[in-house]
């Protein structure tokens, strides 16, 4: 540690005990003084960069110190704190000045300039500003919900000045603002309400910070897609069942009531995210009938059935009107699309059965 290395003369410590014992009265701050001692009123610097106080002086003056609070820094040439981070930038004539390097926010306050003219003391007092950079200091954790629940996320940031804290949804439609605040609440959450969301804090000292916290909604299997299609004899047959599910749906086929075995010779089965796929290489009469998907994820199951019905090889464009959907989970019967089935096609069916 370097210690101050004079002993300063007696006056010397008069005077800057003098001038600590002023400030501990609350002697009103002079700076406003016609002639001086000059000082700047605030120094505003961010966390580790360094302060420079500075205190306009002129011939007359005999003894000068800076203060921080009611110890002494400097008096004259000789430094009196132990803070290696404190030094003398220059005791001129006309100036007397030291740096704080490395900036702490405990390092903010009131630093006077004490100086003594014609055996009067006078104080000018700087108030030392420490901004802080705002930092994310507590966020939630990315979080998996079931459809319906409630979510609360929290994010904790610091700053100097306190900084503002935003949260906002990143979806693909659109990006908007959900809260002004620290905490989000969504009661009744839904699946659109799912992806991302980005905490801001902002305050001016720095670029905001942003992180992100992942919210996935989980819901059932929802049948969008299960069409019938005909196709003719001896052709490529495709049915096709589509399904938005989170988690993804596993996919199960039936024909009739028969469960179809994978592998089967002359079929391929297609599983993927969002949709499962049938494919007749060559369809044959056995191959006509009434086919089910079951789509099913934790959250429950549901099914819709198609028809694979034999079309004429004279039809120009093949049928591709929606077939009938069932909804099994509201039980009901829709129509997906149009509220029609080809009644000349279902009769052809029927008759083959
Ligand atoms: C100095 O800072 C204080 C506190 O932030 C503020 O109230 C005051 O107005 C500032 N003075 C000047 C001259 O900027
Ligand atoms: C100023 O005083 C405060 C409070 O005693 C102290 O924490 C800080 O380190 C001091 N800063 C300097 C640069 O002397
Ligand atoms: C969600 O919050 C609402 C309103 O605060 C409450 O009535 C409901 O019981 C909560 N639901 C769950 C699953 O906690
Ligand atoms: C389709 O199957 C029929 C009957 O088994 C056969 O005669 C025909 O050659 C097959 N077509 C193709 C393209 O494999
Ligand atoms: C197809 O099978 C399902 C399930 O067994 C049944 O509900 C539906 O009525 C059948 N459709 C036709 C057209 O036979
Ligand atoms: C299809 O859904 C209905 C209604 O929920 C159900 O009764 C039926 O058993 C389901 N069929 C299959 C093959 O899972």
């Amino acid at each position: 540690m370097a210690q101050a290395n004079v002993h300063p003369p007696v006056s010397w410590v008069i005077f800057a005990g003098m001038a600590a014992l002023l400030l501990s009265q609350g002697v009103p701050v002079r700076s406003g003084d016609a002639a001086f001692p000059k000082a700047m009123d605030n120094v505003t610097v961010r966390q580790g960069e360094s302060a420079t106080l500075r205190c306009s002086v002129d011939n007359r003056v005999t003894r000068v110190a800076w203060l921080n609070r009611s110890s002494i820094l400097y008096a004259g040439n000789d430094k009196w704190c132990l803070d290696p981070r404190v030094v003398l930038l220059a005791n001129t004539k006309t100036q007397y000045s030291i740096q704080i390097k490395d900036v702490d926010v405990y390092d903010e306050g009131p630093y006077t300039c004490s100086v003594q003219t014609d055996n009067h003391p006078k104080t000018s007092r700087v108030h030392l500003i420490v901004q802080v950079s705002p930092k994310i200091i507590e966020i939630s954790s990315d979080i998996s919900i079931n459809e319906g629940g409630n979510v609360s996320l929290t994010c904790i940031a610091t700053g100097r000045p306190d900084p503002t804290i935003t949260w906002r949804h990143i979806s693909p439609k659109a990006v908007g603002f959900v809260s002004e605040d620290e905490y989000l609440e969504i009661t009744g959450i839904t699946r659109e309400q799912s992806g991302e969301y980005e905490c801001s804090a902002s305050n001016d000292v720095a670029a905001p910070v942003v992180q992100r916290v992942k919210v996935t909604v989980n819901y059932p299997p929802y049948i969008s897609d299960a069409k019938s299609t005909g196709v003719p004899v001896g052709q490529k047959g495709i049915l096709q069942c589509e399904a938005s599910a989170v988690p993804s749906a596993e996919f199960q086929w039936y024909k009739d009531d028969k469960r179809l075995a994978a592998g089967q010779k002359g079929l391929k089965v297609e599983n993927e995210a969002f949709f499962s796929r049938l494919t007749f290489f060559n369809v044959s009469e056995q191959d006509y009938g009434n086919y089910t998907c079951v789509a099913s994820n934790q959250l429950g199951n549901t099914n819709a059935s198609m028809i694979l019905y034999e079309e004429t090889t004279t039809a120009l464009t093949p049928w591709k009107g929606p077939g009938a959907v069932h909804d099994g989970n509201n039980g009901a019967w829709r129509r997906a699309g149009g509220a029609w089935l080809l009644p000349l096609s279902l009769a052809h069916l029927l008759l083959k059965f």
